[in-house]
């Protein structure tokens, strides 16, 4: 793989700036951030008041502690246009999340939100590897998720030539890629490897591809993950962190040359940490809930949202912005067991160690008798058909699962393309127990 490293000089000055410069920068826009919700979000105003905090208390970052937390729910209530602190027509551009139950939560943004988020968004296409004059294949979905528009105009802003593909028709992906040559792709990494298969089946090799580097998010995905899709197509593949609610993707990137957690672009976003249970903030580098704070937004300003993804804080590397430990996963997927907590991306990590198996997988949640059973179905891979093959697939991964993770699950070994495949974001876990 080539070192795509940026140059120095591309970077913007506030990536390299030393942390006083970045607190300081921080507490002046925190002061302008925490003002303009108050006085215009009639929202943020009853929250604020109820809370007994108001925007003249803060001094200095560790007074943000006294201001209360936003969640979901919030904006559910206030749907579709409640929570905006600009008049409906100043919003340039509205973008929602379907959700799996209820209302949708819609977002809105100016057109100078939407101005930062195209700066956001190319300062992580460049820190991925990414260079004015590259060919940039989107096939993230385009529409009301964040994930095409917001590549789009990254990718633009950066002076890339960018393919909006969207997400879907999986061969089209394929002789698109083939035929105009792009550098970078930027999809969900569950997605990727729906592309990859289909590269394999039309015998095309995907190493011979013109792939440098891919920027994978939108879910979950682990560093074995990172290693089979960089592997399979000789390219970098790098992490992308987003949500709507704060923006959309590029909130947080990794640096291609480091590859050690993703960088939160701290200009605009002020990250926490807390516990879960009692709000409380925690010191960097101890593991809860990621909580956000804009700095600069203008039609949604967000203070102290609770994304219930689960990282930790960590010292800048490759920038001096701080790093947020690759998702583990959402409080919201945690599956309990029996008592024990797993996540999805546990499951992911053992089944990557398994001879015979194809990382496409999905779990289901049943309930026999009075005890909850866990299935996990896996692909085998196209070269392990015979049944002693998979029997000994279903037992190493059987074995990982309990000694590592310390539970016990059913593994199905499904034939290639038996497990569902989506076009965004993964659906790995299928609850069927009975509601009580
Ligand atoms: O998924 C924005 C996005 C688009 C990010 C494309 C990256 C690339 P939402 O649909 O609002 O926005 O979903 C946000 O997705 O709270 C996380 O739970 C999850 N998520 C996003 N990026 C990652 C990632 C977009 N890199 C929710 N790793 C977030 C793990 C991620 N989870």
């Amino acid at each position: 793989m080539k070192d795509l490293t940026p140059p120095k000089d591309s970077l913007d000055p506030i990536e390299i700036a030393s942390r006083d410069e970045i607190t300081a920068l921080q507490e002046e826009r925190l002061a302008w951030s925490l003002r303009h919700a108050y006085e215009n979000s009639p929202f943020f105003k009853q929250s604020f008041d109820a809370a007994g905090a108001h925007p003249d208390d803060f001094k200095t970052i560790s007074d943000l502690a006294a201001f209360p937390f936003t969640v979901k729910e919030d904006l559910r209530a206030t749907y579709p246009f409640g929570m905006f602190a600009v008049p409906r027509e100043r919003l340039a551009r509205v973008h929602a999340s379907s959700g799996t139950t209820g209302k949708p939560t819609v977002v809105g943004y100016t057109r100078k939100d939407v101005d930062i988020w195209a700066d956001c968004m190319a300062r992580s296409i460049r820190a991925s590897g990414g260079r004015p004059g590259d060919i940039c294949h989107v096939a993230y979905g385009y529409g009301l998720f964040t994930g095409g528009l917001g590549a789009h105009y990254g990718a633009e802003r950066l002076g890339c030539t960018v393919v909006p593909v969207s997400g879907g028709m999986t061969e089209r992906q394929v002789t698109l890629i083939s035929d105009f040559a792009p550098d970078i792709i930027m999809v969900t990494p569950s997605y990727m490897l729906s592309i990859l298969d289909e590269f394999r089946r039309t015998g095309l090799d995907p190493r011979d591809s013109s792939l440098k580097v891919g920027i994978f998010g939108a879910e979950p995905w682990t560093n074995s993950m990172r290693e089979e899709i960089e592997r399979a197509f000789d390219m970098h593949a790098v992490d992308i962190y987003g949500l709507s609610e704060i923006m959309g993707p590029g909130v947080a990137n990794e640096c291609v040359e480091t590859k050690d957690g993703l960088h939160v672009w701290e200009d605009h976003f002020y990250p926490e940490i807390i516990d879960p249970e009692t709000g409380a903030v925690l010191p960097d580098g101890e593991i809860g809930e990621l909580v956000f704070t804009t700095l600069t937004k203008e039609a949604l300003p967000m203070i102290r949202y609770r994304t219930r993804d689960l990282s930790r804080i960590l010292p800048g590397t490759a920038r001096s912005m701080r790093r947020i430990e690759k998702i583990t996963g959402r409080s919201d997927d945690m599956i309990i067991l029996r008592g024990v907590n797993v996540f999805p991306t546990q499951i992911e990590e053992q089944l990557m160690k398994c001879r015979g198996l194809a990382p496409h997988f999905q779990i289901e949640l049943i309930r026999e008798g009075r005890m909850d059973e866990m299935i996990v179905n896996v692909e085998a891979t196209g070269d392990a058909a015979a049944p002693e093959a998979r029997a000994a697939s279903a037992e190493e991964l059987a074995h990982h699962v309990k000694s590592v993770i310390g539970i016990t699950a059913r593994i199905e070994i499904r034939d290639p393309g038996a497990v569902p495949r989506s076009e965004g974001k993964a659906k790995r876990v299928v609850d069927k127990r009975p509601r009580d």
